[in-house]
């Protein structure tokens, strides 16, 4: 069986390393891996390929910056040549970034089929760039790969064919379990002079957050309350970078840090006492470690997280940031259920439905 896999920004290659992962111990499969070039800088990009023991791709298509709109039509672009001559039995995407998207449309334009991994995930809140990736990837997808059973029930509430969809568990956790072990050995609480148990991180990087002054403002003030009480280490995402540039925010006292490659970072949240977040995926590492996480957002796509795991949605408003924090450091650790089928074994689950299905390649035999 020969697959495309595509990748694009920082999530993508956590989430792909599993699935690579398991390729490689499979000696009838084989994939050429295409990276689209969505994020491009070495802390953003390849510094994940080398700890996260992948090779390097085999296709680079060096989008670089741009509006999304202009990257995403280069991707297509670029995208029609490389999925022709990598010829696959089936083009596999993860996530819900632009390069999620356009390696689904892509695929299903040239008529291979398209395997989604981390499908059916919905927050019904379509002025979120990734909403519109998620629905628009899982309706040209054909293997809907989904991670937790929201993932499920929404795909079938959109009229999928159940037997398009496949319960798989959780990628993402595949790779954190694989590599926790080694990012114990990580020095970055030395390096950052940091007690075990006695700090806050905080990642921000959602457009509705981060890309006006106003809002960011707001968040920033919050931290600067809660870092009275414990050390809020701030990797900052690339795009809250500009934003924070020139706007003059009042930033003194955070420890505001480069981003930090993944094996710092798992260290870095797996001893925190508390993790503040817009992210998707940090939700659900935080569910796995049981460190409490308070999501600084509306709405979640990962239900789970807030019904079994550590997760609290707490919203934008400073005064409720404030205020959950607070009552977070105050109380005793939760402990959060792990959800089902989040064991490690997510990939072997994928590729054992893939490998099923490989010796009927036509489009008229899936499922
Ligand atoms: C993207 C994903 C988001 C994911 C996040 C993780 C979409 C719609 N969004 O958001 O779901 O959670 O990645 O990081 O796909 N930049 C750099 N260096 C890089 C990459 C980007 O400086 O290596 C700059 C870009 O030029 C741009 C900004 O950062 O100005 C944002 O990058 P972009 O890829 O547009 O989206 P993210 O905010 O990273």
């Amino acid at each position: 069986m020969k697959l495309a896999c595509i990748v694009g920004a920082r999530p993508n290659f956590v989430k792909m390393a599993a699935l690579v992962e398991e390729i490689r111990r499979r000696p009838s499969v084989s994939c050429t891996l295409i990276h689209t070039g969505q994020h491009y800088s070495p802390e953003m990009s390849g510094a994940f390929f080398e700890e996260l023991e992948m090779p390097p791709p085999d296709v680079s298509l060096d989008v670089g910056p741009g509006t999304t709109i202009s990257q995403t039509a280069k991707m297509l672009e670029r995208l029609e040549p490389a999925l022709a001559a990598a010829a696959p039995d089936v083009v596999v995407v993860v996530g819900d970034v632009n390069s999620t998207l356009a390696g689904a449309i892509a695929a299903s334009k040239l008529g291979l089929p398209v395997a989604h991994v981390e499908a059916g995930l919905r927050s019904f809140d379509r002025s979120m760039p990734e909403e519109i990736n998620r629905v628009i990837t899982d309706a040209v997808s054909d293997f809907l790969f989904v991670s937790e059973p929201s993932g499920e029930r929404n795909l079938l509430a959109e009229g999928v064919p159940r037997e398009r969809i496949f319960f798989a568990g959780n990628v993402m956790i595949d790779t954190l379990l694989r590599f926790r072990s080694k990012a114990e050995r990580s020095g970055v609480l030395e390096r950052l002079g940091l007690a075990a148990g006695g700090y806050g991180v905080v990642t921000l990087h959602r457009p509705s957050n981060v890309d006006h002054a106003a809002s960011l403002g707001g968040l920033v003030a919050a931290l600067q309350q809660i870092n009275r009480r414990v050390p809020v280490v701030f990797p900052v995402h690339p795009r809250t970078a500009q934003m924070l540039s020139g706007s003059g925010l009042d930033m003194a006292g955070l420890r505001a840090v480069a981003p930090l490659g993944y094996l710092d970072f798992l260290c870095l949240m797996s001893r925190a006492r508390l993790v503040l977040t817009d992210s998707g995926g940090i939700q659900e590492e935080t569910t796995i470690l049981q460190v409490p996480c308070l999501t600084l957002r509306e709405n979640t796509e990962r239900p789970v997280t807030v019904e079994q795991g550590t997760n609290r949605l707490v919203g934008t408003d400073p005064a409720k940031i404030v205020a959950a924090a607070e009552e977070a450091l105050d109380s005793p650790p939760p402990s959060g259920r792990i959800p089902e089928l989040w064991d490690g074994r997510a990939a072997g689950r994928i590729l054992d439905v893939l490998m099923s299905h490989a010796k009927t390649q036509s489009k008229q035999s899936l499922p």
